[in-house]
């Protein structure tokens, strides 16, 4: 079972970020944490100890998890360690802003091995652009803390297609972040979402998929390996066991505000907003999964990563379709599982074959 903590809080808005997060609530902070660990007893009571089961990652999102004190998470942890597994991948998000030295030290005594840095770019015209509150330098000074500190894994999320970008201004980005002691990299191309500042301006995005090829050359060319559309290790190890156990289609306990949880074919989404959560953490509504739509996602995400997906979830006639892909050398069979070769096709190939 994997663990996902939705932290809603950030000190300001980026104009891209649709994510649940406010910027105006922080007087509920301690008494958020609260609702966090009685809903975190409730579902490890639940879908834990009851199912026997064990905790094999965590991931502390959001929001931004850097904007609460590391002493409000003790008793998260204190809650969560009787059940996580032996050598437990365990990942905070934080933002260079609020990610001191002393906030990533305690976080990392607390047991977070992994940090996830929103980083976004080292240029600061379009971190302005961005609506991003940190500098360069800070972000350079929180990697290198971390480093100090003794994480085993450290990302570093940067954002393509952005107004102005070229082959060579991400280039520098990347190279900057190559420069830098990290062991990931995620590289979103911006989305243009609903409620955001950047909505309505489409001409912030830039559609250019030619750059997006170039992006990963690129990064696979610096050594580090693209293992989902958007991911790259710099080893095996340094994969996210997390996400990639969402690639896997495996279960997940979601606890906070507008998280989402995934167990027994159904999922499960706690209140939205803030004060909602706080009155009443355990209320969720909840929406079965029928298990065409399972196959259907484990279709998608398994195209998008190097998950791949298992042969025999193709009937007779999806299989026909599977191999003239595979004989087109858009898809391959190993171990009787299919393999997508472009990650950037895996919609469009996953809509072709269950159609
Ligand atoms: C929850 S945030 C990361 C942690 C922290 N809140 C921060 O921003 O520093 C997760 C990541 O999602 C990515 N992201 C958010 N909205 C996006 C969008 N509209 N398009 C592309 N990437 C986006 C950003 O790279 C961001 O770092
Ligand atoms: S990108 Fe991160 S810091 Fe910016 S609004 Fe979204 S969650 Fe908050």
């Amino acid at each position: 079972m994997l663990l996902y903590i939705h932290i809603p809080f950030c000190d300001s808005k980026c104009f891209y970020c649709a994510f649940n997060s406010y910027t105006d609530r922080f007087h509920l902070k301690h008494e958020y944490m609260n609702a966090l660990k009685i809903q975190l007893r409730n579902d490890i009571e639940n879908y834990i100890i009851k199912d026997n089961k064990k905790i094999e990652t965590v991931f502390i999102g959001g929001g931004t998890p850097s904007t609460i004190k590391a002493f409000e998470y003790e008793e998260i942890f204190e809650i969560i360690k009787p059940h996580l597994e032996k050598d437990a991948e365990i990942t905070t998000e934080a933002n260079p802003n609020s990610a001191s030295y002393e906030w990533l030290e305690s976080m990392n005594k607390l047991g977070v091995n992994r940090v996830s840095f929103g980083v976004q770019s080292f240029d600061t015209a379009k971190l302005k652009f961005l609506g991003r509150a940190h500098s360069s330098n800070s972000a350079i000074t929180a990697i290198q803390n971390a480093n100090e500190i003794g994480f085993k894994g450290i990302n570093c999320d940067i954002i393509y297609g952005v107004q102005n970008d070229t082959l060579e201004s991400m280039k520098k980005d990347f190279d900057m972040a190559f420069s830098l002691p990290i062991t990931h990299l995620s590289a979103y191309s911006l989305t243009i979402e609903e409620g955001t500042k950047f909505f309505d301006r489409s001409s912030v995005k830039i559609d250019d998929e030619e750059l997006s090829y170039e992006i990963f050359d690129y990064i696979n060319n610096k050594g580090f390996h693209q293992y989902e559309i958007s991911n790259f290790a710099k080893n095996k190890v340094s994969e996210s066991k997390h996400n990639y156990g969402y690639w896997q289609h495996k279960e997940y306990l979601g606890v906070g505000a507008g998280a989402v949880g995934y167990v027994k074919n159904q999922r499960y989404y706690p209140s939205k907003g803030i004060e909602e959560y706080i009155k009443n953490p355990l209320i969720n509504e909840r929406e079965d999964i029928s298990l065409d739509d399972i196959k259907t996602e484990k279709i998608l995400l398994g195209f998008r990563s190097l998950n791949g997906v298992e042969k025999s979830l193709f009937d007779e006639k999806e299989m026909k379709k599977v191999d003239d892909l595979i004989e087109g050398d858009k898809l391959y069979m190993e171990n009787e599982r299919i393999f997508n070769k472009n990650f950037l096709l895996s919609d469009e190939i996953a809509l072709y074959i269950l159609d």
